[in-house]
């Protein structure tokens, strides 16, 4: 029996053209593993009023990671109505797979590496070399939301903050409600996680992203740790940064930054911006990664206009397979699959529709695949 068990999840739309095109790569590097295809998505969601059926729960239970495509997700309305008829007024909420599984495996870091490949035409400098790490599983996306806001909560918050009561006569129904929930235990995850990243891979400095001139006691909580986790990396510089600078900046100077370390939104945000840097969502993959789970993606969603047209660009899932392989053990395969890639790109006779060429999903994996 294979060794090393992995879960697939296609998903929706191009996560499973992009799918197709990992198991091309997977098949001809030859890894001693076995594989089993879970459900996940939107038509559960239809069909089960479930997006992540507890059977896929309990397949990843079995297994050691897995290797996820994409989902659709809909807003509130949308989703409710596309419920199958029998299962509609039911009160069933929609709940992000994606998003569960983060919190439901404690997937705590998203590691997501933004390099410019030489030869790719979408570069927007060369040499950029931007990871970054996110928190995964709180801040604003902890799903601590409320809509109309319960008088109770209402009149504590009123009773407790000043702030609050500029709020106060608003009617019920016209304000909603998000937490920010921000813990020191998962600040210093993420902070650790990306200096060890930067102690392993030679970068001198850290930039912590946040916004503490505002956000004063989440962003005030998160600092101080970071400040606290960097004391033990005295080789590595901790740089500290508002997220609405950081943006500027990293347009401006990309290749000023290496590690950066932030919260769950503003990681969301600026793992987009950095995508773009090095030539959009078609290059950029990710890891989610707990203490002894992770589920590999790459960023981008499910496209559903290119759905099944296998014509978008299968890099993301390939580079994001890379991941899982380094994450695995697998580190020479995980070189290898690098390696390929960055040949495919240099050469530039295969090349996916956003970046120029009329190569498909498939092709693109073939070519990769043949460099191995
Ligand atoms: P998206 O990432 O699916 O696509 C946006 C655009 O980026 C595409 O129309 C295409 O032009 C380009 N693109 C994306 N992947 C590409 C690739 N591999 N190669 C070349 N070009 C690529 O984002 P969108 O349109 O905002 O969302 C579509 C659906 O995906 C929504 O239902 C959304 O909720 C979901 N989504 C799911 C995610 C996940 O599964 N982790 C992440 C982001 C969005
Ligand atoms: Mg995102």
């Amino acid at each position: 029996m294979a060794h090393i068990r992995i879960a697939l999840l296609p998903g929706d739309g191009i996560g499973r053209d992009v799918m197709d095109a990992a198991r091309i790569v997977l098949e001809r590097i030859g890894l001693d593993a076995e594989y089993s295809v879970g459900d996940i998505g939107w038509e559960f969601w239809r069909r089960e009023g479930n997006a992540l059926p507890d059977r896929t729960v309990r397949l990843l239970r079995e297994t050691h990671c897995a290797l996820f495509g994409a989902i659709t997700s809909k807003p509130k309305a949308e989703a409710e109505q596309e419920l199958e008829p029998g299962l509609k007024g039911k009160g069933i909420q929609y709940v992000s797979p994606i998003v569960r599984l983060r919190q439901e495996f404690a997937l705590r870091t998203n590691l997501r590496p933004c390099k410019s490949y030489p030869g790719n035409p979408l570069n927007y400098r060369e040499n950029i070399d931007l990871v970054v790490f996110r928190e995964n599983t709180e801040d604003l996306y902890s799903g601590v939301e409320f809509f109309p806001i319960p008088a109770e909560l209402k009149s504590t918050l009123v009773r407790l903050h000043k702030a609050m009561k500029r709020f106060e006569a608003v009617p019920d129904g016209e304000t909603a409600l998000s937490c920010r929930i921000i813990t020191a235990g998962a600040s210093r995850s993420i902070v650790k996680d990306a200096f060890e990243y930067a102690r392993q891979h030679r970068y001198r400095h850290v930039t912590v992203v946040e916004k503490p001139n505002v956000l004063r006691e989440t962003s005030g909580l998160f600092l101080r740790e970071a400040r606290s986790v960097a004391r033990e990396y005295p080789e590595i510089e901790l740089r500290e940064a508002n997220i609405d600078a950081i943006c500027m900046w990293l347009l401006k100077n990309p290749r000023d930054y290496g590690v950066l370390a932030t919260s769950n939104m503003f990681g969301d945000i600026l793992s987009d911006l950095c995508a773009q840097l090095v030539g959009g969502l078609g290059f950029a993959s990710s890891g989610n990664i707990g203490d002894d789970y992770a589920v590999f993606e790459p960023t981008h969603g499910s496209a559903p206009k290119y759905a099944g047209l296998y014509k978008v660009n299968p890099i993301a899932m390939l580079l994001s397979v890379k991941l899982m392989l380094d994450w695995l053990g697998e580190s020479g395969k995980a070189a290898a699959v690098e390696k390929a890639v960055a040949r495919v790109i240099l050469e530039g006779s295969v090349r996916t529709y956003d970046m120029g060429g009329t190569a498909s999903t498939l092709d693109m994996a073939k070519a990769v695949a043949a460099h191995l």
